[in-house]
């Protein structure tokens, strides 16, 4: 029997997809991948994403530390990104996102927490400084990625060069359309351009976990999965990664061709089955 995380840890993987019923236990079993993570080693280096799907994980790791199950006093994390012109009171900025969800509710040290600065005067220093602070923290252990339904990952954009790193990234018409519930729901008020991790700082991850949960994402997951790399989707890099793993609800899984062949293949990995059996 394969002890937990010894599966092929080091190695090149396969990009497992592991389909749940509900974004419930798509946020469960996330959070306790994350826990068990931070458990094995307690200075993680925990790359933080944003958006509707983040919420509940970052929900399901509240509960988790109130139980005593993960301490987050040495962790340290990177977010994928934040929009220029908005500072970190701003309720609007990715940096207020994370104190409201997640480092308000977890003892994790404030100097830990790295997002980045959509006022700073010099942005494309602030990008490279970001950047030398991923390596100087020992690169990122394990990335939290959710999907944009234009195929974004961050704030990369279509035609994002793969071996990109961090830097200021216009944002697309559709995304700003899509992120305008935060500004009153004017796709005109969303700031035209972000700080964003590039595409080759994603995949320079050691770990990966794309989680997509909804309907409205099945189409473009199965793109982002199963269709060609192609530019213009940057999720698609993500077939480079190394290590990525996908965590995805049935209504998102729904287009997946390869969906039962998935199912299959996790079931048979101990390391999955754990995490599938202590579901409630
Ligand atoms: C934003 C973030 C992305 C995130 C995406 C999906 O655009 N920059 O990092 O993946 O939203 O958000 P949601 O989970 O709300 O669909």
């Amino acid at each position: 029997m394969c002890a937990p995380h010894a599966l092929r840890l080091g190695t090149v993987a396969v990009m497992d997809v592991v389909i749940l019923p509900t974004p419930e236990h798509v946020a469960q079993l996330t959070a306790r991948l994350v826990a068990d993570r931070v458990k094995s080693k307690p200075n993680l280096v925990l790359g933080c994403a944003t958006g509707r799907t983040m919420e509940g994980i970052y929900g399901e790791l509240d509960k988790l530390a109130d139980a005593d199950q993960i301490d987050f006093s040495r962790v340290r994390t990177f977010n994928l990104d934040e929009y220029v012109g908005i500072g970190g009171s701003d309720e609007r900025s990715y940096r207020h996102y994370m104190h409201r969800y997640f480092f308000s509710r977890v003892n994790i040290d404030p100097a830990n927490t790295h997002v980045p600065n959509g006022l700073a005067t010099d942005l494309d220093a602030e990008c490279d400084a970001y950047e030398a602070a991923i390596v100087a923290a020992g690169g990122i252990d394990l990335q939290l990625l959710g999907l944009g339904s234009n195929g974004h990952i961050g704030f990369n954009e279509p035609l994002s060069g793969f071996q990109s790193r961090t830097r200021v990234q216009p944002l697309a018409p559709h995304t700003r359309e899509q992120n305008a519930g935060m500004f009153g729901g004017d796709p005109a008020k969303v700031p035209t351009t972000a700080l964003t991790m590039g595409v080759g700082t994603i995949l320079d991850s050691r770990e990966a976990l794309l989680v997509v949960t909804g309907e409205h994402k099945a189409d473009i997951l199965a793109r982002s999965l199963e269709g060609p790399v192609v530019g213009v989707i940057t999720a698609t890099a993500l077939q480079f990664h190394r290590r990525c793993h996908v965590i995805t609800d049935e209504a998102a899984a729904a287009k997946l061709s390869l969906k039962e062949f998935y199912r299959d293949e996790v079931s048979h990995l101990p390391v999955w089955r754990g995490y599938l059996q202590a579901l409630d």
